[in-house]
């Protein structure tokens, strides 16, 4: 399908020259076919929600400007479930998801409150004591239950979405934030902050400059090295992430640990270090077309050991390490493969 649009899209400007885009290519998908095939599975096939949240939501719809949803899409919530759609989807193809999504709404677009200024380590407590519980000691989110996810039962559990997360801090404007606490989001654990012996207007300015405080909050593809925590046994996990593995198009290759092959003399750790190794050939055949240096990425290697009583999955981060190659299509399959490697490994834990 992607391949198609691109095609597509190349066909068009072929014959229509890079110009200003005047009319679209007549059989180019519509957001509603665009929501089906990208963001149905998780927010439901009418945006009433399952893993994602729900969308279909009039408290949501009516705070939430076009702003909000094209930067939630393009970026994504890096870390948490929800995918960046900046490198699969074209900036007019996340226009026309966004506008589908505003075709919900019924009611007005509410009127956004002022922010006044606040304190952040008052926000801290009132954070702490109204809202940790749900979202998080650091607003780090909430995570599905595990015996009961949403796409298998059916049965919506609205997840508290992660608030420190880069995504969400880029997405939302200050007012959007105190906006969702004075209404609340009717159908959803989210109730609303606005009433008379709730939370002030001041205490509520406390609360945006303490989640403003996280700065641009948590993106796990800013470190060098992408890992994810899991509390599975490894003998678990492993399985889980070659099903991942192979769920997103890639070949499993080997599996081995890594003193394997050494002479006997080397000293073996009490616990050991799995390495997965896997490759996608279509990805690698474009990939070395850009450029021969990718192979200092390859193949694909996710390493699995305990930690702390947890399990690690960890792999090199292609994405943090592009800019030492100077050359921006390389940045872009870099990141691609990147939030694979997260995919992948959030999934095999999911
Ligand atoms: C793999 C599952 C998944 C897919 C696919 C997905 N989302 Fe999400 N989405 C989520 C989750 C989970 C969240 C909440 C993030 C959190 O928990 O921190 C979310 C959050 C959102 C939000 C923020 C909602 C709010 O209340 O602020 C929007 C908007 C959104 N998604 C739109 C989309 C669109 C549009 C698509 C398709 C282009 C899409 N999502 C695809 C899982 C998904
Ligand atoms: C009982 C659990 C619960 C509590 C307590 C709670 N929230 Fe929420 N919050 C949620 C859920 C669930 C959502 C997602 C609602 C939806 O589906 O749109 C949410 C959504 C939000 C959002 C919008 C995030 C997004 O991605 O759109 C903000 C901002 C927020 N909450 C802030 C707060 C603050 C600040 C407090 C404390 C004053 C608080 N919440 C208390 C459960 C809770």
């Amino acid at each position: 399908m992607l391949k198609r649009c691109i095609l597509l899209h190349c066909l068009f400007f072929a014959l229509f020259g890079s110009g200003p885009v005047q009319a679209e290519p007549t059989n180019s998908p519509s957001g509603k076919q665009l929501f089906r095939e990208h963001c149905a599975t998780c927010h439901g096939p009418s945006g009433r929600g399952g893993i994602g949240l729900p969308l279909h939501l009039e408290d949501f719809l009516r705070i939430a400007d076009r702003q909000y949803l094209m930067e939630t899409i393009k970026h994504g919530r890096p870390g948490r479930v929800m995918p960046g759609f900046a490198h699969l989807l074209t900036r007019t193809e996340r226009g026309r998801i966004a506008d589908f999504i505003e075709g919900w709404q019924k009611g007005p677009e509410a009127e956004l409150p002022e922010v006044g200024e606040g304190s952040a380590d008052h926000g801290a407590e009132l954070f702490e004591r109204n809202c940790a519980g749900c979202h998080g000691y650091k607003g780090q989110g909430g995570t599905q239950p595990k015996a009961a996810p949403g796409h298998i039962t059916g049965k919506k559990a609205v997840v508290p979405p992660a608030l420190n997360n880069s995504g969400f801090l880029a997405a939302a404007s200050d007012a959007f934030i105190k906006a969702t606490m004075l209404r609340g989001r009717e159908g959803t654990p989210m109730r609303a902050y606005g009433g008379a012996e709730e939370l002030t207007d001041q205490q509520m300015n406390d609360l945006v400059a303490y989640i403003r405080s996280w700065g641009q909050g948590v993106d796990p593809l800013a470190k060098p090295v992408i890992e994810v925590r899991s509390d599975l046994p490894m003998d678990e996990l492993i399985p889980m992430l070659k099903m991942s593995i192979n769920s997103h198009n890639f070949v499993f290759i080997r599996q081995q640990t890594l003193y394997e092959g050494l002479p006997p003399a080397a000293k073996k750790p009490d616990s050991p270090v799995h390495i997965l190794q896997f490759c996608s050939f279509g990805l690698l055949d474009k990939a070395l077309k850009v450029d021969e240096r990718v192979g200092a990425f390859l193949p694909c290697q996710i390493s699995v050991y305990r930690e702390g009583g947890r399990t690690v999955m960890s792999a090199i981060n292609p994405k943090a390490l592009s800019p030492l190659f100077h050359k921006p299509e390389l940045e872009l399959f870099c990141s691609l493969v990147s939030e694979k490697y997260l995919r992948i490994m959030q999934e095999a834990n999911f």
